[in-house]
């Protein structure tokens, strides 16, 4: 007979024989920027997410700080009757993003900042990209993209994140950031992001939901394996300096490849909007505990091979490590 329960005799022995652990340089605390002062409201779809106007998520920081995570990805949420068909104000010099990136490098100029660049929240019929009524124009949106990420460049984004999926977006951004003298710019790609239903509590926080249709078009199918490889290669390829996959609870199988793979390309991986709200539902109605669940959900997730793990739950799990 093999003896394995010494290993896990007591607690002692568990964490000498632990092989994963989670610290707060893994974690990126996503947050949502809105226009005006003195804002900070809970979200209906994300208990325990907030908009918040840039004077408020200064304050905020300073939370975050004491934990240790010192990665954010930034939203910025427009008011409906600014957005338009090319999403202008997704690229305007100056623009929501712009500013909140310039104020939060002034105040906490340790935070690596990384911004989403990507038109659904800025367009009035809420795609990702240009559009013809039916479709999502790829060449048309690339130089909107790369628009958009020059603009949080020169405000001072340490990482641009595009998540457009559209085909070329990572040459295009890092062509434009060349050429834009903001070549030591870094890109995380949503490189594998696949069309979710887990993004809808997302899509009701930065008003992002498409008008007509769904994004199947252009992200990724759940049922298709093999053209992960290949889009991460492509990102890669592209100039990518980090990668990601996306759902990451629900996709644990495709982390896995990604790592194998490419076992040297810094991972990241995004625990979505829907994969929190099943968690913080389910705790809030007392069938689990919220914080050993995460705990093990997010051990998971970096135990398939993740480096970074993008998640709400960033800075309350940080405070439990
Ligand atoms: C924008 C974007 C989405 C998410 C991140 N960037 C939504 C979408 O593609 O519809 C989802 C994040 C989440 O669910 O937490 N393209
Ligand atoms: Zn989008």
């Amino acid at each position: 007979m093999q003896r394995f329960r010494p290993y896990r005799l007591n607690q002692t022995v568990r964490d000498k024989y632990a092989e994963v652990h989670l610290s707060a340089g893994d974690f990126v605390q996503p947050y949502f920027v809105v226009d005006g002062v003195g804002i900070r409201q809970e979200l209906k779809s994300l208990a325990g997410v907030w908009h918040f106007s840039i004077d408020e998520l200064l304050k905020e920081l300073a939370r975050l700080a004491k934990t240790g995570v010192d990665k954010i990805l930034l939203f910025g949420v427009l008011d409906s009757e600014r957005k338009d068909a090319r999403g202008s104000q997704a690229y305007a010099p100056n623009n929501l993003v712009a500013r909140a990136v310039a104020a939060i490098k002034r105040a906490y100029p340790q935070f690596t900042l990384i911004t989403d660049v990507c038109l659904c929240g800025y367009t009035d019929h809420g795609h990702c990209g240009l559009t013809d009524g039916q479709n999502v124009l790829n060449a048309e949106t690339l130089p909107l993209l790369a628009d958009m990420a020059v603009t949080h460049a020169r405000a001072g984004a340490d990482i641009v994140a595009p998540s457009a999926m559209q085909d070329g977006q990572v040459a295009a951004i890092r062509a434009a950031l060349s050429a834009a003298d903001c070549a030591q710019t870094k890109i995380l790609g949503y490189s594998a992001k696949y069309a979710s239903n887990l993004y809808s509590p997302f899509r009701e926080a930065a008003q992002s939901a498409p008008a007509f249709g769904d994004r199947r078009a252009y992200q990724m199918d759940y049922r298709n394996i093999s053209q992960a490889l290949p889009e991460v290669a492509a990102d890669i390829e592209e100039g990518a300096d980090i990668v990601m996959v996306k759902p990451a609870h629900t996709y644990l199988d495709i982390i896995q490849r990604v790592r194998t793979q490419f076992p040297q390309i810094p991972l990241a991986a995004y625990h979505t909007s829907g994969e929190y709200m099943l968690l913080k539902a389910a705790a809030q109605a007392g069938l689990c505990a919220e914080i050993p669940t995460a705990l093990e959900i997010l051990t998971a997730i970096k135990r398939a091979g993740a480096d970074w793990l993008i998640t709400y739950y960033a800075q309350t799990i940080t405070e439990h490590l």
